[in-house]
């Protein structure tokens, strides 16, 4: 039988996937797919952490963004997403333009490709936030060094708190948030499960109908969630600092780890990072 928690983690889940199943997130990450691609960071990011060829597994791909882009520049591509609809996209906006991705419905914390698959493993565009529970994060994390090879590398994004709460795009306070239900709505819903679990109808700018659910990491979270998932940090920056020059608002608190299997040796391109929240100060 689930326990309290984890069927609280199994509404929140549906939740996320209810949000990103909306008209609203499908336009906008059709868009986002469609005629943005990689941003600049995002492509210094690969520059930096990624060579083709190489086989790459997308967790959280949504329409396919940052697959189409990496499938364009050689890398084998499989990307996974747990919402359907936008998969579907994916799928169409890869055959309009003639390229051959594997992308297949999956929740990243219960993967169903053999260990040692790929070369590399994004858990990017900060889709961490959206599993809720830290058993689930860390189940996430761990699925990521069991399908990574060896010597792979597991890219992961998210948002820092600390810059974060200071960002009033996002109109944070602090501590976690409760929200009312709406008309209909069941209270499970609205209920955080951890402190900094907070819940969002904003996508890219536009209201949606539902509100998605998120999780802010507090300092030192996410580094002792990726540690007991068996990985450790073999380098760190700031998002839009790797492409040089100062970070605007919106990027300022994202953060790219690269992870490997913490008995993968360190090898001479990448450094031990410094302590959790020194991003881009000279790794050593
Ligand atoms: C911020 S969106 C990014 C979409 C896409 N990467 C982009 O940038 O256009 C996050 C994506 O993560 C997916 N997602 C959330 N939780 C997931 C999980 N547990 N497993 C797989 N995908 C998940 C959502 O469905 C959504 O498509």
């Amino acid at each position: 039988m689930k326990t309290k928690a984890a069927q609280q983690a199994a509404i929140l889940f549906q939740s996320v996937r209810d949000y990103y199943g909306t008209q609203e997130s499908l336009e906008c990450y059709s868009d986002r797919a469609r005629r943005v691609g990689l941003l600049p960071p995002e492509r210094a990011m690969v520059k930096r952490f990624m060579r083709p060829p190489a086989r790459v597994l997308d967790v959280g791909c949504g329409a396919g963004r940052e697959a189409l882009a990496l499938a364009r520049m050689g890398f084998t591509v499989t990307g996974v997403d747990i919402t359907p609809a936008l998969l579907e996209e994916a799928r169409r906006i890869a055959v309009d333009r003639a390229l051959s991705i594997d992308f297949r419905l999956a929740d990243g914390t219960t993967l169903e490709f053999s260990d040692g698959g790929f070369d590399y493993v994004l858990l990017i565009t900060q889709m961490i936030h959206h599993v809720p529970g830290k058993a689930n994060r860390v189940r996430l994390l761990r699925e990521a060094g069991r399908v990574a090879r060896a010597e792979g590398r597991i890219l992961l994004t998210y948002h820092d708190w600390d810059i974060e709460k200071d960002h009033a795009e996002w109109g944070w306070t602090g501590g976690h948030h409760c929200r009312e239900p709406g008309p209909g709505e069941s209270p499970e819903t609205c209920r955080p499960l951890e402190p900094g679990d907070y819940f969002t109808r904003d996508c890219q700018g536009t209201l949606t109908g539902v509100f998605g659910f998120a999780h802010h990491f507090a300092r030192g979270e996410i580094e002792s969630e990726v540690v007991e998932a068996g990985l450790r940090i073999v380098a760190r920056s700031g998002f839009e600092t790797i492409a040089g020059g100062e970070p605007d608002d919106f990027w300022k608190p994202t953060q790219i780890l690269a992870l490997a299997a913490s008995s993968t040796p360190p090898d001479n391109e990448d450094a031990e990072p410094n302590a959790p929240g020194d991003a881009d100060k000279p790794h050593r």
